[in-house]
Order: C-alpha cells, then sequence, then structure tokens
C-alpha cells in the first residue's frame, strides 16, 4: 500500500454505483498486506493469541492487546480477513470531535455503520470508552486501507486538517472518530465492529459481552 499522496486525486466516474467485484478484490488485496503484516513505524500489527488462524477467518472474536497503546498510537488486528484499527486518542483530540460535525457526511452516526446496540456507546466519539477508538481500517469508497495522518494540520493534507484517517487512493478523508468528510468519494463512515472490553487491558473485537452480533454487518465495508 503506498503512501498518502500530496494531492486528491480525483475521484472514478462510477462513485454512485461501487464496483462490489473490485471492492471485494481490494478487501482480499489489503487483507493479504495485513496477513504478513503492515509495515508503519508507529502502527505495530497485533497478532491474536486466540483462536486459530482458521477460526479467526471465519469470523470468530478476536482478543486486542492494548496494554502497551499510548495516546496518539494505533495497533492493527485482524478480524474476518479485515483490519482492525484501534487507536488511543488524546482528550484534546476528543474535545475536537464535536467542532468538526459541520464538515462530516454522518457526524451523529445516523448510518448503520456499527451495532445498535453497542453499550455505552458515544456516536460522536465512536466509541464505547472515549478514549479509544475501534474501526474496521477499510475505506467505504472501494476498499482501500486508510492511513492515520493523526497530527493536526498535517503538512501533507494541509493547514485546514484536522487529525484523521486518509485514503490514498481517492483521497476520501476520515476524522479521528472513522467519521467521513464532506467531499469525499467515501460514502459512509468506516464500521464500528461488535466489541467489548474484556479487562483493562484486552479488547474483544466480534461480539458484544453476552456473545450476541456474532454475524453483525455495517451497512458497507
Ligand atoms: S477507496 Fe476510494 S477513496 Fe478510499
Amino acid at each position: 500500500m503506498s503512501e498518502g499522496a500530496s494531492t486528491m486525486p480525483s475521484a472514478p466516474s462510477d462513485d454512485s454505483e461501487p464496483d462490489l467485484a473490485r471492492r471485494r478484490m481490494l478487501i482480499a488485496a489489503t487483507a493479504a498486506v495485513g496477513a504478513v503484516g503492515v509495515a508503519l513505524a508507529a502502527t505495530p500489527f497485533v497478532e491474536s493469541l486466540e483462536p486459530n488462524a482458521t477460526a479467526r477467518a471465519l469470523g470468530a472474536p478476536v482478543a486486542i492487546d492494548i496494554s502497551k497503546l499510548k495516546p496518539r498510537q494505533m495497533v492493527i488486528a485482524s478480524w474476518r480477513r479485515r483490519p482492525i484499527f484501534v487507536l488511543r486518542r488524546t482528550e484534546a483530540e476528543l474535545k475536537a470531535l464535536p467542532t468538526l460535525n459541520g464538515q462530516l457526511k454522518d457526524p451523529l452516526s445516523r448510518q448503520d455503520q456499527q451495532p445498535a446496540n453497542l453499550p455505552g456507546w458515544n456516536p460522536i466519539q465512536r466509541s464505547i470508552i472515549p478514549e479509544y477508538l475501534v474501526v474496521v481500517g477499510i475505506c467505504t469508497h472501494l476498499g482501500c486501507m486508510p492511513k492515520l495522518h493523526a497530527q493536526i494540520g498535517d503538512p501533507l493534507l494541509g493547514a485546514s486538517w484536522p487529525g484523521g484517517y486518509y485514503c490514498p487512493c481517492h483521497g476520501s478523508r476520515y476524522d479521528l472518530a472513522g467519521r467521513v468528510m464532506d467531499g469525499s468519494p467515501a460514502p459512509l463512515n468506516l464500521p464500528v465492529p461488535p466489541h467489548y472490553y474484556k479487562d483493562a487491558n484486552t479488547i474483544v473485537t466480534g461480539e458484544l459481552s453476552n456473545g450476541t452480533e456474532q454475524s453483525w454487518e455495517p451497512n458497507t465495508w
């Protein structure tokens, strides 16, 4: 996966009807990258200790160790052959999120991009525990993997950049809650998968704490 470009490429002509076959191919390619680890300096790929690889591929819940995750760091796990981003956000980043609402397509998470019954769900922060964002790292346009650019005013993205995720394929932009910004070819927020906190250091992705939502699917991923 290449680095994000300094200029935003134009969106393809078939935005209104994404090519599903192409999306699936891109997702498969992304999963292949994830299988060998993601070469990002600040984003170590976290392999789950349970269950075995075959069960994981079929969608079994995955435990993610967050004990070493510092503020502004992200780890990437794998669930249903898709990358799962776990980002630890700062207090300042959380406070800034509501100020971006007027620049977003779905600021209050009204689309079905997360389970309807996540306990403690905050639709602006898009999280259960505020500091941890858990999202599927697949762009809702055509399935590339967005890159984290947490720095406000990142030189690559311009002085008005508020910090977030940038998709290098066609320039979709998401904030630090995975909410898609106006003007992006992506139609929807990044999906938030079913998950819960097994303990202070462990997030389980792929189900809720009562074992439900194992077959959950977002509107688009
Ligand atoms: S796949 Fe097109 S913007 Fe991400």
